[in-house]
């Protein structure tokens, strides 16, 4: 069953989007539970959803096409981005920048990066020097790289009710038109988008991940979400 922001969401979609061509072409890359959680999510909202796979054709693959409706496919990663509007990097975190590399030309395309890269260490800490984000930008130096999701567990990307509460999901990224647009399809699930400024911010939004890691090493498991304070 539909949970009730996400009824809501659609609405105000359908209202707010009826008669513009809002309908993106989507390539998602990975099948995987980020994958199997946001393809479906962006498929209700009419989007076009392609997976990009290194095995198209494996039984798992074809139920999440199948679970995820009538607009979508799989195929080969490489080709999964050909007229895709939209690129998803749902893939393992220390692989993201090079398979975005491996990708072909990304150039004017949005690149939404939900991965988070850290070693699991005595101390844990990010993996790269700056963010994976800023790591997938430099990968691809023509594409809008959109941070996005990284925050959030699959399970409350598909049922945000289930938090407790209203679940904003922090946006960065250089352009503001392409987080405008990520900013749509966040609201359209019945999240609430909120944007925290350039593409170095991410290694914050990433760094969370490393705390609760740190935490949950220690005896101290957490979870978190951000949540939109009331208006001061
Ligand atoms: N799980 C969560 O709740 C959650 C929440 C927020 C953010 N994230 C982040 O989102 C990203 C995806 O998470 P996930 O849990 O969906 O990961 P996952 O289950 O490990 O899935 C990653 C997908 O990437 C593809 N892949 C795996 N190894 C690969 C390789 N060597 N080369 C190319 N593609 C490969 C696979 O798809 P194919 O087998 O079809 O190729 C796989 O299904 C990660 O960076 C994670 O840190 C996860």
């Amino acid at each position: 069953m539909m949970s009730k922001s996400r009824v809501y969401a659609l609405i105000v979609m359908a209202v707010v989007f009826s008669g513009t061509a809002f309908a993106e072409r989507i390539a998602i890359i990975g099948t995987g539970d980020v994958a199997g959680a946001l393809g479906p999510e962006f498929a209700a909202q009419g989007h076009e959803i392609v997976y990009g796979s290194r095995d198209p054709d494996r039984s798992e693959v074809r139920e999440l096409v199948a679970r995820t409706g009538q607009n979508a496919a799989a195929t080969t990663q490489s080709a999964s981005i050909a007229d895709a509007d939209i690129v998803v990097l749902a893939v393992p975190g220390r692989l993201a920048a090079s398979i975005a590399a491996d990708l072909g030309d990304l150039s004017g395309k949005i690149i939404i990066d939900p991965t988070n890269n850290y070693v699991r260490d005595d101390v844990p800490r990010l993996a790269t020097a700056t963010s994976n984000a800023e790591a997938i930008q430099a990968a691809a130096p023509g594409a809008h790289v959109v941070k996005a999701f990284n925050t959030l567990n699959w399970r409350h990307m598909v049922d945000p009710d289930s938090s407790g509460g209203p679940l904003t999901i922090p946006l960065v990224g250089n352009s503001a038109a392409a987080k405008e647009k990520v900013a749509q399809i966040v609201a359209g699930m019945g999240l609430e988008p909120i944007d925290l400024g350039p593409i170095q911010n991410a290694r914050y939004v990433e760094g969370m991940l490393v705390l609760w890691m740190h935490a949950r090493m220690h005896g101290n498991a957490f979870d978190y979400h951000l949540r939109r304070a009331a208006a001061q």
